[in-house]
């Protein structure tokens, strides 16, 4: 044991002189260049909700050959990578979370030949686009479901999670999107429960079953042999499970994620398919949930693991939560500071993250983190653009909200489409819950704000569709709409587009030195980031007051970057007020 101490001791002195020795001949190389630089690490990620985007044949619904039609504005933004929502078969349950063949395109979207025409349009573009894989469930329509219910026997049966009614009642799971919460849903024909973590359509797929992991896998190289550039691993957190099926504490509906995330296995897993599949590819992968710990999100992207290339975690999403949300935490801005600092911190020399504020699945950005009033809107939607432009990591970004679109507030359920949204009603309903208080609280948080369709023009239906959208437009876009800002050289979506091109002509912007400054202001997120010499100071009032920061740095001798101000600021920061200097 001792002599493994000293010869370990020996390795690293020798290993210390072989870099030293080794930097100082590369002296001359910049710090950039051992950045360990990767394009996925320098890419502004547009999110594209197909649905939702641009409608091409008058049915109501987005589709594929729409996105095609607007590939040109697209490539406007800057951009450099899309991730694209699901957009295979599916009888949408939720919206083509719920896949029931994985190598098809599901009708409403078009053809393969739309999906091939997509890729090599975006491709001529320089454009990136990364797929969403949903295998934590299937569609309980594809075909291995079918199968796998029609008897115990079948050799799919091993595909899902069973449970044999004559064992009793399964011990409770809970389900995100069931209208009773319950993940076990009965069926008679083999008189057995099977496992659903969202809807009852959407079955959990058996990642214990290696026949399953690998049809996965070979789906994947499916679709990375088409050229795709990378992989977003839908609700993947959740992909193991701990089939002794143990009884789970009662805060299991409030905290499904600590138990459901990251359990025993996963890490295999997502070793397996790295070496399967990323590793064969030059592909960015990322999945969905980092689970509780800095530990758990570094275990899932360290270099050396060979698991995934960035984390996307949920904290900084989760704080704008409707006031009254149950074990919510308040909102304020020097909580909003420490949860992206904190998570900063943790990625400052190992692992990558995902920096986002909004997508499907939450209501709009500059409802929730900024202000919509409409003397506050485009202030306070360029703000937040600066901040999720000047951050370390990948920033996603989600559609429409380079015009600053906001929620719809459906003020009836009848308006609603989205599965988690009307089968929670029902559940409000069975079990007595005050629905008009929860008709107020979805206008803030539903799914349903971010997919109203995307606001090209003024024209009818906001030049979405000719036909009756599949989920109603929002009545401002006849003044909130892409046609009126790309004339406006003030509007949100050009200060979009200068703020991608600042983070792509300053590497200090992605890859440099976090630092923090007057944390404890309660109004003022104040930042630098330095790289190779470069200093960048971003300066965001986050409220709709007059504010200052206090710095400590001169800003006299500052060179002004980029403000959402056209007249230039003063030592206070106006309503909103965003900046960033060189100093
Ligand atoms: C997370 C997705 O983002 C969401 O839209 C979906 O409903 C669930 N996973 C289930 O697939």
């Amino acid at each position: 044991m001792q002599g493994k101490s000293v010869q370990l001791l020996y390795c690293l002195f020798l290993s210390t002189l072989i870099s030293s020795c080794h930097n100082s001949a590369e002296k001359k190389l910049s710090t950039v260049d051992t950045l360990n630089r990767k394009w996925w690490k320098e890419a502004v990620v547009y999110q594209i909700y197909p649905r939702s985007f641009k409608d091409s044949d008058g049915d109501g619904i987005g589709d594929l050959k729409g996105i095609i039609s607007k590939l040109d504005y697209i490539k406007s933004l800057g951009i450099t990578a899309v991730w694209l929502n699901p957009i295979y078969s599916s009888p949408n349950d939720d919206n083509g979370y719920d896949v029931s063949d994985y190598r098809n395109i599901m009708k409403d979207f078009g053809t393969m030949q739309d999906f091939d025409s997509l890729l090599k349009g975006m491709h001529e573009r320089g454009i990136k686009l990364v797929m969403d894989i949903v295998v934590n469930h299937s569609s309980d329509e594809h075909e291995w479901f079918k199968q796998s219910r029609s008897s115990r026997t079948n050799p799919y049966r091993n595909y899902y999670h069973w449970w044999n009614a004559e064992r009793g009642k399964p011990p409770y799971r809970y389900s995100l999107f069931d209208v009773n919460h319950d993940a076990w849903k009965y069926d008679s024909l083999t008189n057995a429960y099977y496992l659903h973590y969202f809807s009852r359509k959407q079955p959990d797929l058996n990642w214990e079953n290696p026949k399953v992991r690998n049809e996965v896998y070979d789906m994947m190289k499916f679709w990375a042999a088409k050229g795709v550039d990378g992989f977003r691993l839908d609700a993947f957190q959740f992909a193991a499970k701990d089939t002794t099926w143990p009884a789970l504490p009662s805060d299991l509906n409030t905290k499904f994620e600590k138990y459901y995330g990251m359990v025993n296995g996963l890490h295999d897993y997502l070793k397996e398919m790295n070496k399967e599949v990323f590793s064969k590819y030059d592909v960015m992968s990322v999945a969905e949930g980092a689970g509780q710990t800095f530990e758990d999100a570094h275990n899932l992207v360290d270099a050396g693991r060979n698991e995934l290339g960035m984390a996307y975690a949920f904290d900084g999403v989760n704080l704008a939560k409707y006031p009254s949300t149950p074990n919510g935490e308040k909102y304020s801005i020097i909580k909003f500071k420490e949860i992206f600092s904190k998570w900063d911190s943790a990625f400052a020399n190992n692992g990558w993250l995902s920096v986002f504020l909004s997508n499907h699945d939450q209501a709009r950005l500059v409802t929730r983190f900024g202000n919509d009033a409409p003397q506050f809107r485009e202030q306070s939607a360029k703000m937040l653009i600066t901040f999720l432009m000047s951050m370390r990591g990948t920033p996603y970004y989600y559609n429409g909200d380079e015009l600053g679109m906001t929620n719809i507030r459906f003020n009836k359920i009848e308006d609603y489409r989205d599965v988690q949204t009307l089968n929670e009603y029902q559940y409000q309903k069975t079990h007595g819950g005050n629905l008009s208080e929860f008709i107020i609280r979805k206008a803030f948080e539903s799914r349903d704000n971010g997919r109203t369709p995307f606001q090209w023009n003024d024209s009818i239906n906001a030049g979405f569709t000719t036909g009756k959208p599949w989920i109603n437009v929002n009545a401002n876009y006849t003044t909130i709409n892409a046609a009126v800002q790309d004339k406006d050289a003030n509007s949100i979506l050009n200060y979009f587009r200068k703020m991608v091109q600042l983070r792509k002509n300053n590497l200090a912007l992605v890859y440099g030195k976090y630092t923090l400054l007057d944390k404890n202001n309660p109004a003022v997120y104040a930042y630098t980031r330095e790289l190779n010499g470069k200093k960048l100071l971003v300066l965001l009032n986050f409220t709709a007051n007059n504010a200052t920061a206090n710095t400590g740095i001169n800003l006299l001798k500052a060179k002004q970057l980029i403000s959402n101000y056209s007249t230039a600021s003063n030592k206070v920061l106006r309503p909103y007020e965003a900046a960033v200097y060189e100093l």
